[in-house]
């Protein structure tokens, strides 16, 4: 494993891969790895030549300065786990100051709508720090294929559209959501849960499997409202939103329509701590 704390140093390697016509694949990510970051990890590793994971936590895409202090840094597990993937991958460590030029701040992107659904109502200018950052390390990286993972679908499909509208010249590669044994979504996040919190998170992936299959036969909003009924029963969760919204637009669903693909997102607080999921509905 090599690794870069400098943007110059990786720039200059990578330019050495090019010209040898090594294919490059990039996961991005802040660190604090878990089994869903490195099942992304392996797939790069089997679609390319050569393989970068960024470990960077990028300040401009909190909103809550208490959540990016306590955000999870474990960069010597970070180092272990991904040498137990592999010796052959770059890890891209860079400083704030580095990756920013000492100006660490977001561009405002346009990204047709989407930035203002379901994560962009409660958190302001999320997805513009996550476009800054992601852009910046498509230009240091120029990777052919980078790998985000479907828990956050709507930041997937946000970078899809900047691709898209920015002509960049690399393929998206969505992967599907790695869950614990009792169905939790992966996250970072999950390590500040305490163990018994952790157990009964088990309830939000089985709401969200249940109201998958009343979907079947109900309207949206009446699951949206199942699902909001279930959460006000029990005391350990509180619910921010229930969404069932379009996968392509990800705007919400008023009425079911043959051939278009619905998700289902929610957004839930197990004490100060926040966790999202989503299911594909169809
Ligand atoms: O999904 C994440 O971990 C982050 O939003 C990302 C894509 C690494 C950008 O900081």
């Amino acid at each position: 494993m090599q690794i870069f704390h400098q943007k110059e140093a990786l720039i200059q390697f990578l330019k050495k891969e090019k010209i040898e016509n090594k294919t490059i694949g990039l996961v991005p990510t802040m660190g604090a790895l878990h089994q869903g970051h490195l099942s992304l990890v392996e797939k790069a590793l089997n679609d390319n030549n050569t393989v970068v994971v960024s470990i960077f936590v990028n300040p401009t895409q909190f909103d809550n300065k208490t959540d990016l202090e306590k955000y999870p840094k474990t960069w010597e597990k970070d180092l272990e786990n991904l040498k137990k993937v592999s010796d052959n991958i770059l890890i891209f460590a860079p400083s704030a100051e580095d990756i920013y030029d000492n100006k660490v701040a977001s561009e405002t992107f346009d990204f047709d709508g989407l930035e203002n659904e379901m994560e962009g109502k409660f958190r302001s200018g999320h997805f513009d720090g996550v476009g800054t950052i992601v852009k910046k390390l498509f230009t240091i990286v120029q990777p052919d294929r980078a790998y985000f993972g479907e828990k956050d679908f709507q930041q997937l499909q946000i970078i899809r559209k900047m691709v898209e509208k920015h002509n960049l010249p690399l393929t998206i590669i969505g992967c599907p959501i790695s869950r614990e044994d009792n169905g939790l979504a992966m996250s970072s996040r999950n390590e500040r849960l305490p163990s018994d919190l952790r157990e009964k998170a088990s309830f939000i992936f089985k709401t969200i499997q249940k109201a998958k299959e009343k979907f079947g036969t109900e309207s949206a909003i009446d699951t949206v409202n199942w699902i909001e009924e279930q959460f006000r029963q029990q005391p350990f969760f509180k619910l921010e939103y229930a969404e069932i919204a379009n996968e392509k637009t990800l705007k919400p669903v008023k009425t079911k329509k043959e051939n278009e693909h619905y998700r289902l997102f929610v957004a839930v607080y197990a004490n100060d701590i926040r966790l999202i999921d989503n299911v594909a509905l169809n």
